[in-house]
């Protein structure tokens, strides 16, 4: 697969504060890749970089394996802050004079419409916008040029469940109509529900990068109850638990790689024990970006 980004060991401090840390990082086409952090990680920062808005204080990146250029940066469409558009204009013109400014062939505002569901709305007046639809516009916005990769900096910030939900369905038809999308997010479930791809910022140091699919890998927990006085001493003579715990009279047992919770009820039923409760547990992102967090202080 194509690398369309690669950063090596980007820096931006500001005065004495380290906003960024040497980051690297590598995003290929076709992925939709999930900037997760806390607030003031250096999420922001990076896209501005990225963008040419902020200057690096040391390192470098490439845009399709090359240093960005005004022609990569037009491959590049963001919606990085509020963008600004004429309130008493319509969705519709408002978006005339980005293809303008972009040069962009305006024969695409009629395809951007329908990907952000605006048509039924784009002779409206933009001051009678919805905050959804706000930003719904301005990816609209980004999307005009039909850039190779869209940015987005926390796309759903201040939206209700409604408008988050319409922004991710949003992103992931841009994704499936072949785009590779690069956003920030400090929300866990939005890079679980969006992102093939993530890493994990905190205080500008890069803490996990990987896919999306695999944060639950090799981390399979069973949990087990039987009527057996040793069960505790028999689930460590089987082959494929790792750490044993108990709560509440039920075995945890963290599954070695390779091994799942049919191996574990076909061991105990060799055994002539047939368990009471069996259940598979995945280690979710969240307590994993919670582990890597914590592992950081
Ligand atoms: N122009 C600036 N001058 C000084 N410090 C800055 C500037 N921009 C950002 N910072 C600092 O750099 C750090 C990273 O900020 P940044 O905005 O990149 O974080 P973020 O991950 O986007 O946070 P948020 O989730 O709140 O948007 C913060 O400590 C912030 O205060
Ligand atoms: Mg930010």
């Amino acid at each position: 697969m194509e690398t369309v980004l690669s950063v090596n060991k980007l820096t931006k401090n500001f005065g004495k504060l380290c906003a960024v840390n040497q980051l690297d990082l590598e995003v290929k086409r076709g992925q939709v890749f999930g900037m997760l952090g806390p607030n003031g990680s250096g999420k922001t920062t990076t896209l501005g970089m990225l963008m040419g808005v902020v200057n690096p204080t040391a390192g470098s990146f490439n845009w399709f394996g090359e240093p960005a250029t005004n022609l990569t940066r037009r491959k590049i469409g963001a919606v990085l802050e509020h963008p600004i558009f004429y309130p008493y204009l319509s969705g519709q013109k408002n978006l005339e004079l980005s293809a303008m400014i972009k040069g962009a062939d305006p024969n695409n505002i009629a395809k951007v419409l329908g990907i952000v569901e605006l048509t039924a709305r784009k002779d409206d007046k933009y001051k009678t916008y919805s905050l959804g639809m706000k930003q719904r516009l301005a990816i609209a916005s980004a999307l005009v040029s039909d850039p190779v990769i869209l940015i987005l900096d926390e796309p759903t910030n201040g939206l209700d469940p409604m408008g988050i939900a319409e922004i991710r369905e949003i992103i992931k038809r841009i994704a499936n109509d072949g785009k590779t999308i690069i956003l920030a997010s400090h929300l866990l479930d939005e890079v679980q529900k969006v992102c093939t791809h993530f890493a994990v910022l905190k205080r500008g140091n890069l803490m996990h990068i990987g896919p999306v699919d695999d944060v639950g890998k090799g981390e399979e927990i069973v949990e087990v109850q039987a009527y057996h006085d040793d069960l505790g001493v028999l689930l460590q003579e089987f082959i494929g638990s790792g750490t044993i715990k108990k709560e509440n009279g039920i075995f945890q047992v963290m599954m070695k790689e390779g091994f799942h919770s049919k191996d574990l009820n076909r061991f105990l039923f060799d055994r002539g024990i047939v368990a009471s409760h069996l259940a598979t547990r995945k280690k979710s992102l969240e307590k994993q970006f919670l582990e890597i967090l914590a592992d950081a202080k």
